[in-house]
């Protein structure tokens, strides 16, 4: 039997889109997707999607449900089957157990947790509406702050009585058990063993995991008094990971989907404000910097992030570095600055909605510009806190996973910072030069990985620092993935763009050009990389008109992406291939004068990442309970892929070695 938390995290993480999109080829239209329905047979699609809503539904045959059931249907996998797929498409742990009374107790216990916490939220939000002090102390606050009514019901807004007990008697008289007010933090015990409400007398803001059930408080105090603090916040308990929540999350999802863009403020006040103003992709930090996990939540709605920040300055310098760990995930940042000390909150009561929008339009900044401006200001004429500057933005730069997108900024900071663009690509290449040595002696570095593909080419939530987190990225479906092959893909692309129209004679027999060398090799690959597989249709295509594409024409192709790919690739070739120069002690010069090996390399490392999934899959096939006979032509097969995988590791180390 699979933990209910297991369950619980595979429903949060599988989105429909994804593991529909797995099957099908949707596209979007308006708010849903649509396609062909893998079900029935037809030729124009009625096939529904809705990442809102998370459900598919087929206005065809009538056949609809969530992710889990999309699944068991496709695959006819029973539920745990289905579960199983997702949990390894998702690299999450399954956690089983039996049903045993403490197992049962421990579900029951949980959901205990989010039904007292629930009902908390119904006693704050009655004892504001329906009681004379809620409305005279805590609702006419809100609305003194310029809070309309709906959104004040948007969000739950509370009030706690100033009483010592209030929730708690007022629970226990219910029938619900102290012991998970107290777990939840709810209540207090102090020293003496007096048990007390922990909100008295605040205003509250209950938060919402991403599925909507309330599982924490923020309550505000409305005394001005600054020997009391200004929030009281429910603790960590088995329901609340602060870590992982994000306030407004769960009101924001849709919009931030829809529009394709996250708002990120600072506090509660912001959050509200902000929506009443009519922009609803809008989340809280809560006061605390940003985690990662918290990062990867938005990144699983848009990968653009915008900070609002308020303007103050030391603040501002204090989270350009958080910022900087935005970017290691892949998300785009933008920045917009409110002046005179204003927060998104103040801002709006003061100038109104419109007046924030403009501002917003208006101020928006890529991140680094915005640092690039702020440092460069700082630093004025100082020619040595001018090379501080550069390399503390190339250090940026270096976090951007998408090659592509970074040397986009190199080209445009170096206008920026009046500096040779080879100058900012050569310091680039130093940053990841150094952590890629890093990296290779605490033993994580990418070889070592490469064996251990996770299903589905999914990074594990919990991995360790991302060694490779500089490769370009998988593709804006899929968020999270890591195809670990796009760096093998865009190496062999990378040879083949610079060195495709040289003549070499490697068999001592016949000339032979590398291009054409490399495509024939690569005939029976399939590339992960939809941009890579262009390429090499294209190239394939031009050969077979007699023309050899040359690095210029790739460089100058109309395709734009496949212009600006062939510029990364070939303007920072550390970019792609440093990683595997290092490993194996080549220093870039010496490529060319070992241009074999260069090739041979690249060709053999990718069929060698190609056959280690091949192995997995076979591997996985074999324990699926086969016949006999079965198992023993997979064996065969196996044991076939081993042979091959051998022999070019066995290639790779002689030749390359040197
Ligand atoms: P702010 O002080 O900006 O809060 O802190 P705010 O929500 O905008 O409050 P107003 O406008 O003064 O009413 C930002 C966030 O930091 C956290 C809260 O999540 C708050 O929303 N915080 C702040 C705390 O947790 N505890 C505190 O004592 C202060
Ligand atoms: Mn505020």
């Amino acid at each position: 039997m699979i933990k209910k938390e297991t369950i619980d995290r595979i429903v949060e993480t599988a989105l429909v889109e994804e593991v529909v999109g797995d099957f099908v080829q949707l596209k979007k239209r308006g708010t849903s997707m649509i396609g062909l329905c893998p079900f029935h047979n037809e030729k124009s699609p009625s096939f529904n999607v809705s990442p809102a809503k998370g459900i598919y539904k087929c206005f065809g045959c009538g056949k609809g449900g969530d992710s889990i059931s999309f699944v068991m249907e496709h695959e006819k996998y029973s539920y745990p089957e289905a579960l199983k797929y997702l949990a390894k498409k998702y690299n999450i742990e399954i956690e089983e157990s039996e049903i045993t009374p403490e197992y049962q107790a421990e579900v029951d216990r949980r959901e205990s947790l989010y039904i007292i916490t629930n009902y908390a939220a119904k006693f704050f939000e009655k004892t504001m509406w329906d009681t004379l002090n809620g409305q005279t102390i805590g609702l006419s606050y809100f609305r003194e702050r310029g809070f309309r009514d709906d959104i004040i019901k948007k969000f739950e807004l509370g009030y706690s009585p100033d009483e010592w007990t209030a929730l708690q008697d007022k629970a226990v008289a219910d029938g619900y058990r102290p012991e998970f007010l107290e777990e939840t933090g709810l209540t207090v015990k102090n020293d003496s063993g007096k048990v007390y409400d922990r909100f008295r007398g605040r205003v509250m803001f209950p938060i919402h995991n991403f599925t909507g059930r309330i599982i924490g408080f923020g309550g505000r105090t409305l005394k001005t008094d600054k020997n009391v603090p200004k929030y009281v916040n429910s603790p960590e308990s088995d329901i609340y990971h602060k870590s992982n929540v994000l306030y407004g999350l769960f009101q924001a999802k849709k919009a931030i989907r829809d529009l394709g863009n996250c708002y990120l403020v600072e506090g509660y006040a912001d959050v509200l404000s902000v929506q009443q103003a009519g922009v609803e992709n809008v989340v809280a930090s809560s006061g605390t910097s940003l985690t990662t996990e918290q990062i990867r939540l938005i990144g699983r709605f848009t990968k653009n992030v915008t900070i609002l920040f308020d303007g103050d300055a030391a603040g501002i310098k204090a989270s350009l570095r958080g910022l900087d760990m935005i970017l290691e995930e892949g998300l785009d940042v933008k920045v917009v600055l409110f002046p005179d000390g204003h927060d998104p909150d103040s801002y709006i009561q003061k100038l109104g909605s419109a007046a924030f929008k403009t501002h917003i339009e208006l101020k928006q900044q890529d991140f680094i510009f915005y640092k690039t401006q702020i440092l460069l200001k700082e630093a004025a004429n100082d020619p040595i806190k001018k090379a501080g500057v550069i390399r503390e933005i190339i250090e940026s730069i270096a976090k951007i996973p998408d090659a592509i997108k970074a040397s986009v900024f190199v080209r445009e900071c170096s206008g920026l910072l009046n500096v040779e663009e080879r100058i900012l690509i050569a310091e680039l290449n130093k940053i990841k030069l150094t952590k890629l040595k890093k990296d290779y002696h605490q033993g994580s570095n990418s070889e070592t990985r490469n064996h251990l593909p996770a299903a589905g080419g999914q990074k594990p939530e919990n991995s360790q620092p991302e060694t490779q987190s500089w490769q370009p990225e998988a593709g804006s479906s899929k968020p999270e993935t890591l195809e670990t092959d796009e760096y093998q893909e865009r190496e062999l692309i990378r040879v083949l763009i610079t060195y495709g129209d040289v003549l070499v004679n490697w068999d001592e027999m016949t000339d032979t050009y590398i291009g054409p060398y490399i495509i024939t090799n690569l005939s029976d690959i399939t590339f992960n990389d939809k941009l890579c597989e262009r390429v090499i249709t294209y190239y394939h295509d031009e050969l077979d008109k007699g023309i050899m594409p040359t690095e210029k024409t790739l460089i100058q192709h109309p395709d734009k992406e496949i212009k600006d790919l062939a510029i990364a690739l070939i303007s920072s070739p550390y970019m792609l291939s440093a990683n595997w120069y290092n490993m194996h002690h080549i220093n870039v010069p010496d490529e060319k004068t070992n241009l074999k090996a260069t090739i041979m390399g690249a060709i053999f490392h990718l069929k060698k990442k190609k056959i280690a999934t091949m192995v997995i899959n076979k591997q996985k096939e074999m324990q699926a309970g086969n016949s006999e006979e079965q198992d023993n032509i997979l064996m065969k097969d196996y044991l076939q892929l081993k042979e091959v995988e051998k022999y070019i590791s066995n290639y790779l180390g002689s030749v390359i070695i040197k």
